[in-house]
């Protein structure tokens, strides 16, 4: 059972130890996208490609794409920023950064780490790796040292710099991803609000139909290959499976969202989602024509809009559905306070 309710905490010995478990929620959520758009409209020029393909079968109009200068722990770093204030909270306020990225720039030191330096924080930081499954799989590992009290501010950032490992040369690719990090902050919330169910998993068996391998020893070692048909496929699968097991964990169901923020990576399968979950397409958060497929950071970039856009309000159910890369699934039920 994957619900996070107040109650007592049974210890390794079996006996009931007096600590109840604290509900975890976000209670501050920043995003920073670089400046830079890039339209369906160059891409023409890269690829054999045009915008009507593209607009018809992602949904996908612009991206953005980092300028000389930005890179990854930059993007998370004003993410991080623009969140803390959002939550009133300093750096220092924080026990932990977690950075769910991809696109490292460097396998070590971790972004995490290189975001922590930035923001002057004094608390561990560590990069987690789930691919575009990554916010809400440490969304979900942040809720934890929560609910426990050995925690009491985390901050949850999904960036990734995806252009620098896209192959500009295959259209089939090329044309998806795009440049972005959001952030939130997870912290204590009233008991019934906050994270209240999540599904997690992973088919690592489907590990070759998007992979991204390093290659040190080459140079232009590291691109995105996909096989589209079966990615897709499998998104449209998995993507509503997995809502509905969150939701059921927590006594759910579709009808009772208000609001379905899900990975932005094509509008085809965000329908096909919301209709195994018989929602409207009014319910569901989409921005995709803006920003393409961010991998890790579309779910917090859209969190942040939809609070920005007032979409989300107090008291309102809603639900974080992502999938990628693992082949990973991931989502989770929140209850807004
Ligand atoms: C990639 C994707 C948009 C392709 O759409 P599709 O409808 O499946 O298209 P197909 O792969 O069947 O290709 C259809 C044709 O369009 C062509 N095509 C592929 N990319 C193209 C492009 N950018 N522009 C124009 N034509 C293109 C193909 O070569 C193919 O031509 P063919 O029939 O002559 O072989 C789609 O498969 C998809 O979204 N998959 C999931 C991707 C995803 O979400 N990845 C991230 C997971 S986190």
């Amino acid at each position: 059972m994957n619900v996070l309710v107040p109650r007592a905490a049974v210890e390794s010995n079996g006996q009931i130890a007096s600590k109840t478990l604290v509900q975890a929620g976000i209670t501050g959520l920043g995003h920073r996208v670089p400046d830079r758009i890039l339209t369906n409209a160059e891409l023409e020029t890269l690829v054999e490609t045009s915008d009507e393909w593209i607009r018809d079968r992602t949904g996908i109009e612009e991206r953005r794409i980092v300028a000389p200068g930005e890179n990854l722990a930059s993007l998370c770093e004003a993410a991080a920023r623009s969140a803390l204030e959002n939550a009133g909270l300093s750096a220092l306020d924080l026990d932990l950064i977690i950075v769910a990225t991809c696109t490292p720039e460097n396998l070590f030191p971790s972004t995490a780490a290189q975001v922590q330096n930035a923001l002057g924080a004094r608390c561990g930081a560590f990069d987690l790796e789930a691919a575009c499954s990554g916010f809400v799989y440490a969304l979900i590992c942040a809720s934890q040292f929560i609910a426990t009290g050995t925690m009491k501010n985390i901050l949850v950032i999904g960036g990734e710099v995806m252009s620098r490992y896209v192959d500009w040369t295959d259209r089939n690719t090329c044309i998806l991803f795009g440049d972005g990090a959001g952030a939130a902050v997870v912290s204590a919330v009233e008991d019934g609000f906050g994270i209240i169910g999540f599904d997690l998993g992973a088919d690592g068996s489907g590990g070759e139909l998007l992979h991204c391998a390093v290659r040190p020893t080459e140079t232009n070692n590291a691109q995105i290959f996909q096989n589209g048909r079966e990615v897709y496929k499998f998104a449209v699968e998995q993507m509503g499976a997995t809502a509905v097991r969150a939701l059921e964990s927590c006594g759910l169901s579709g009808e009772d969202v208000d609001l379905l923020v899900p990975h932005q990576a094509n509008i085809r399968i965000i329908k096909s989602a919301a209709k195994r979950l018989k929602m409207p397409m009014e319910k569901v958060f989409v921005n995709l024509q803006k920003y393409g497929n961010t991998s890790a950071a579309t779910i917090p970039i859209a969190l942040s809009e939809a609070r920005q856009s007032n979409r989300i309000q107090s008291g309102d159910t809603v639900v974080l559905v992502g999938f990628g890369a693992g082949l990973t699934w991931a989502s989770a039920v929140l209850k807004w306070s």
